[in-house]
């Protein structure tokens, strides 16, 4: 064996034991077809994916991809996609470029859902602002009108995203007006006892960890306002991103018990993760049924399903 192909071989065998972020993961998505409980009875169907961070790289733009290719080969029928924010990396309009020629091509789920998260809007908020609610506006049919915030039904269920309106290093900042948005959104979707998914960025404090898991990683000042709206209805889960937590004890938060009001925080799709399953290319996507909604943990970059605690949740509805 030459010394050439020796150190190619253990440099190809290092990268496989600890894939680096050029790595451009193979897809298994025939051999792992995504399960649901009962297709017969299935409402909606819905995968959330967060803190893409996507670099001006084409690895990040095939990993990326892969979720899309896994949707398509793997018999799933999402209804739609939640990218729940970080988008970018630094916001530079390459890094858009990228992510937004995969998700325009895409043919696989029909709606995507997209918040920016503080690496979006940290730098350049405006341009970050005015490329990513002008993809939204294209990918739903909707008009944002120069705003971050929005909602949308699919099916009868309502989506409600929520997200800062002002450059910030790391938390959100909400006007007065968008948490009147949220408040008359939720009333409204709720009315008639349906489940409904609020998605933002950053999660509320003191929840999935915080602060220990990451000192300033929570929403910030109208934390505890927007919780006491979310939390006056029923049926609401909270999905949001940022931590780059992991599938741990952490991930799934009860905010109000007797409302069943939820917050699941989506482990980072980018990058490894901090805690129990830390592999990046994961996040969960859901099953609604009448009486249930299902969170499954998935590993959309490779098609792969991830076992372990905390890979499965089932929440009755009330
Ligand atoms: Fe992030
Ligand atoms: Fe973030």
């Amino acid at each position: 064996m030459s010394a050439k192909f020796f150190i190619q071989k253990y440099i190809a065998q290092l990268k496989a034991l600890n894939p680096k972020y050029d790595t451009i993961f193979e897809l298994h998505s025939e051999e792992n077809p995504v399960i649901y409980q009962d297709r017969e009875n299935l409402r909606l169907s819905f995968a959330m994916i967060a803190d893409t961070h996507l670099p001006n790289r084409e690895s990040a733009s095939a990993n990326l991809n892969n979720f899309f290719l896994d949707a398509e080969k793997s018999g799933a029928e999402y209804d739609a996609m939640l990218m729940a924010g970080d988008i970018a990396d630094w916001g530079f309009n390459s890094e858009y470029d990228r992510v937004f020629d995969v998700m325009d091509k895409q043919t696989a789920v029909p709606k995507i859902f997209l918040t920016m998260g503080n690496h979006d809007v940290r730098v350049f908020f405006k341009n970050s602002r005015n490329r990513v609610m002008e993809r939204v506006d294209r990918y739903l049919g909707i008009e944002t009108k120069g705003k971050t915030y929005y909602s949308y039904d699919i099916k009868g269920y309502t989506f409600i995203v929520i997200c800062t309106e002002r450059r910030l290093l790391e938390k959100a900042s909400l006007t007065k007006e968008q948490i009147d948005f949220l408040d008359k959104e939720l009333a409204r979707a709720t009315k008639d006892g349906k489940p409904v998914f609020v998605m933002c960025h950053q999660a509320f404090k003191n929840t999935h960890g915080l602060p220990e898991v990451w000192k300033t990683g929570d929403m910030g000042e109208e934390s505890d306002e927007v919780r006491a709206v979310m939390e006056k209805y029923k049926n609401v889960f909270f999905i949001n991103g940022h931590l780059h937590g992991g599938i741990f004890e952490k991930t799934l938060e009860v905010l109000k018990e007797e409302n069943n009001v939820y917050s699941l925080s989506v482990p980072g799709y980018r990058k490894e993760n901090n805690f129990g399953i830390k592999d990046c290319g994961t996040g969960y996507y859901a099953e609604v049924y009448d009486d249930r909604v299902v969170f499954t943990a998935r590993k959309f970059i490779s098609g792969e399903y991830l076992e372990g605690d905390y890979t499965k949740f089932e929440i009755k509805l009330i």
